[in-house]
């Protein structure tokens, strides 16, 4: 969010309006820059393209368990894993630490030279609080859970009590104290996920007497004051509630954005987006390293309440950075089929694009492309990513193998806007985008009809990558893509003049195949079939 470093360099730059596309960080300590708009994840003192995966719920809370699967990890061609710290686990007695399973990673991802995301499954996980360390389940007095409007107690921490949070800040602020302490110079984790898919259920908000006697209070300044100041760049879903009853800026909750469950959600979200921003704050008091909040999205339209309401979702997205500034990035976890629609909505606000969480499925492979070449993500990680049973035959694996290749052009090429991410399918079958002097047109392989695959009855997902490296040179990856090439001069014709297949080996392209026979048509277009996945270089010259 608002919490990008700007090198001094760069802000010389940037206020002079004439950005360094090749900008580098003075500072080795992973960061968030922003280059010519684009924000970009640096680890190292480099941009760094986050090719993850995350580990399912348990599978790190047991060492022995975890030790099969980092070298399939590796096979996988991830450099990032994501994995949990449980609060039960890491502080199983108040104010006793045990940072066994934490240093276990640290060393277990060194030893593949691997990065690591970790996930702080504190205070809520998917909404509920089933991480909490026993002593605080067991001493509900002290402990206050949130309550349903019946006053019933819920399985979920209250987020309007002192108590919860202090003691969430006190353990999340000792393992980023351990995490600087033993990681600081190596950098082996790059990044912090506070909190797991916050969410209020089963109603839009909690009923404590706090937080009732907080409903009744006028709307604190801090979210009245960003609100004015953001007035025209709001996201539109709340610029309506809050328009609804005139824009006003002072008065309670119901006042400024009327009565009904919008309005609890809103209320809710705001008091998560503190709670979290102040048990990130103190972990970056610590460790400054960039930090992040993940959504479960409400795809199927039903009220607050009856999904996990007030977290980091799209129409909360404001509310959340003005509660929550310590917190970079507000992410989607896609569990749904609406990912360019999700995708759309992430973007806005200046919040950087990062994909903690999909669903694991063989799309993914497509997917990955358009989420970095289009969307200009720093990362991309599907869930349960170790519960595959042949890792290199993942579709998602082999993606990676390529993406790992091309990550640095990737990530010059995303600010130099020399990038195009396609995803395609039987609905969405191809894209026309313009790159220089050249037209290209991506669809799918399958529109050639005469492609073994293209009378399968599905249409599987495919994608892929255009960079243009030069005038007439571009770099074509991906999965089951067909690219033709026009000029925008309509007295010239395009030929392919090479194309070749290759690997790019320590930053180093390696030609493989000489492919301009049948491999393109005799010329006439660059075809990477579905389940092939590959990298060609290709030049195009112009004919009359
Ligand atoms: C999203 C959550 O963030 C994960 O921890 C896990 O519970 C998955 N859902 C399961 O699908």
């Amino acid at each position: 969010m608002q919490n990008f470093k700007l090198p001094a360099i760069l802000f010389i730059l940037f206020a002079a309006g004439t950005l360094d596309a090749n900008a580098q960080s003075n500072n080795n300590i992973p960061q968030l820059i922003r280059t010519n708009g684009i924000i970009q994840f640096y680890v190292g003192g480099k941009p760094f393209l986050i090719l993850g995966g995350e580990l399912g719920n348990s599978t790190a809370s047991n060492i022995d368990y975890m030790r099969p699967v980092w070298p399939k990890l590796k096979s996988m061609h991830l450099n990032t894993v994501l994995a949990p710290v449980y609060w039960e686990l890491l502080e199983p007695l108040e104010g006793k630490f045990d940072f066994t399973l934490v240093d276990s990673l640290i060393a277990g991802a060194r030893k593949q030279r691997l990065k690591l995301i970790l996930l702080w499954f504190g205070s809520w996980k998917n909404s509920m609080s089933c991480y909490a360390p026993e002593w605080i389940k067991l001493n509900q007095q002290k402990f206050e859970r949130a309550k349903n409007s019946k006053g019933n107690g819920l399985e979920i921490l209250s987020a309007f009590n002192k108590t919860n949070l202090n003691a969430d800040i006190d353990a999340f602020a000792a393992l980023m104290k351990h995490i600087a302490k033993i990681d600081s110079v190596e950098n082996t984790v790059v990044m912090i996920q506070v909190e797991n898919e916050i969410g209020m259920l089963t109603e839009a908000r909690e009923y404590t007497s706090a937080a009732n006697q907080a409903f009744n209070q006028k709307v604190p300044g801090e979210l009245m004051n960003y609100l004015k100041k953001n007035k025209h760049e709001l996201v539109p879903e709340f610029l309506t509630l809050w328009q609804k009853n005139g824009f006003l800026t002072t008065g309670t909750w119901e006042e400024i954005f009327g009565k009904g469950l919008s309005t609890d959600e809103i209320f809710q979200a705001w008091q998560y987006a503190v709670y979290t921003n102040a048990v990130a704050a103190a972990g970056k008091k610590e460790y400054n390293i960039p930090m992040y909040v993940n959504a479960a999205l409400n795809y199927r339209n039903v009220n607050p309440g009856q999904y996990p309401s007030a977290g980091p979702l799209p129409h909360l997205m404001d509310v959340w950075q003005a509660g929550a500034p310590s917190i970079d990035i507000l992410s989607p976890d896609f569990y749904n089929p609406y990912f360019r629609q999700y995708s759309d909505l992430y973007i806005r606000r200046n919040n950087p694009f990062f994909i903690p969480e999909i669903r694991s499925e063989p799309d993914n492979a497509a997917k990955v492309f358009l989420a970095v070449g289009h969307y200009k993500g720093i990362g991309f990680s599907p869930f349960s990513i170790e519960s595959v049973n042949a890792p290199l035959e993942e579709p998602v694996a082999k993606s990676y193998a390529l993406l790992q290749q091309l990550a640095p052009v990737i990530l010059e090429s995303q600010v130099k806007g020399k990038i195009v991410g396609v995803l395609l399918d039987s609905a969405f079958q191809k894209q026309e985008f313009t790159m220089g002097n050249y037209r290209l047109t991506v669809s799918h392989e399958y529109t050639l009809g005469w492609s073994p695959g293209s009378r399968d009855p599905g249409w599987p997902e495919s994608g892929g990558l255009i960079i243009q490296t030069g005038n007439n040179e571009f770099i074509i990856a991906g999965t089951g893509i067909v690219v033709t090439f026009s000029s925008t001069n309509a007295n010239q014709t395009v030929g392919i003049l090479r194309a070749d297949e290759g690997e790019y080996k320590n930053d180093q392209w390696k030609p493989g195949r000489r492919m301009n026979g049948d491999q393109d048509h005799q010329g006439r277009h660059i075809r990477i079939p579905v389940r092939e996945f590959s990298i060609q270089r290709v030049s195009v010259y112009d004919y009359q």
